[in-house]
């Protein structure tokens, strides 16, 4: 089975509709894959409750218990790997997270950013595509390197900046986006053949 781990902070709705994908799209069938854990650096992550109440195991690894982020990376990096993932998806994940962390996990670790990368690197992205008189604006699925915000691309997805949007406004319109692109993404993601084996 290819265990998929799910990290947020918050409201959880990406995760939410990663976890609705599975079950609609019979992701265990199609390709041996179920969401093994979902996990929280913050213990009142209302997305939580979402992934309980799905039956799905839930760990709040707080930042806030560690002096230092490589102490907090080493023990995330551990309460991950006790789900022996394939797959480890950030979801609204608000942490930058140490090279250590990123080179552990090469090659089979996600991130969703609510901007047409490589525009709009880091936080508030909404307000800077509108200050910037950004005609559209978007998200982008990609690989996470050590650069924030950087790495290969796997989607994206763009939507029309309207001239009385708010930040506010724009965001909700791309995360209705965000739900049905990032479960695309995971499921293409999950049909590549195996990279091969050394002999
Ligand atoms: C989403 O818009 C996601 O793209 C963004 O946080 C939101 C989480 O919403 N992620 C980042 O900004 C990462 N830098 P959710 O908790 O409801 O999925």
């Amino acid at each position: 089975m290819k265990n998929i781990v799910i990290l947020i902070s918050g409201s959880g709705s990406n995760m939410a509709a990663i976890v609705r994908a599975a079950e609609r799209e019979g992701w265990a069938r199609r390709f041996d894959a179920r969401i093994a854990a979902v996990i929280s650096n913050k213990a009142d992550a209302a997305g939580l409750a979402i992934a309980r109440a799905q039956g799905i195991a839930t760990e709040v690894v707080a930042h806030k218990d560690f002096d230092t982020r490589e102490a907090f990376d080493g023990a995330l990096a551990r309460a991950i790997d006790a789900q022996a993932p394939t797959l480890v998806v950030l979801a609204g994940f608000m942490r930058i997270l140490t090279p250590a962390f990123v080179a552990h996990y090469e090659g089979r670790l996600l991130n969703i950013h609510p901007s047409l990368l490589p525009a709009f690197p880091g936080l508030r992205t909404h307000q800077r595509a509108i200050e910037a008189g950004c005609r559209v604006a978007g998200l982008t699925v990609h690989e996470v390197t050590v650069e924030l915000d950087h790495g290969p691309i796997l989607a994206q997805a763009a939507v029309p900046v309207m001239p009385d949007d708010t930040a506010d406004t724009l965001a909700a319109r791309v995360l209705a986006h965000e739900h049905r692109v990032y479960p695309q993404a995971i499921a293409a993601w999950l049909a590549r053949p195996a990279p091969a084996t050394p002999a």
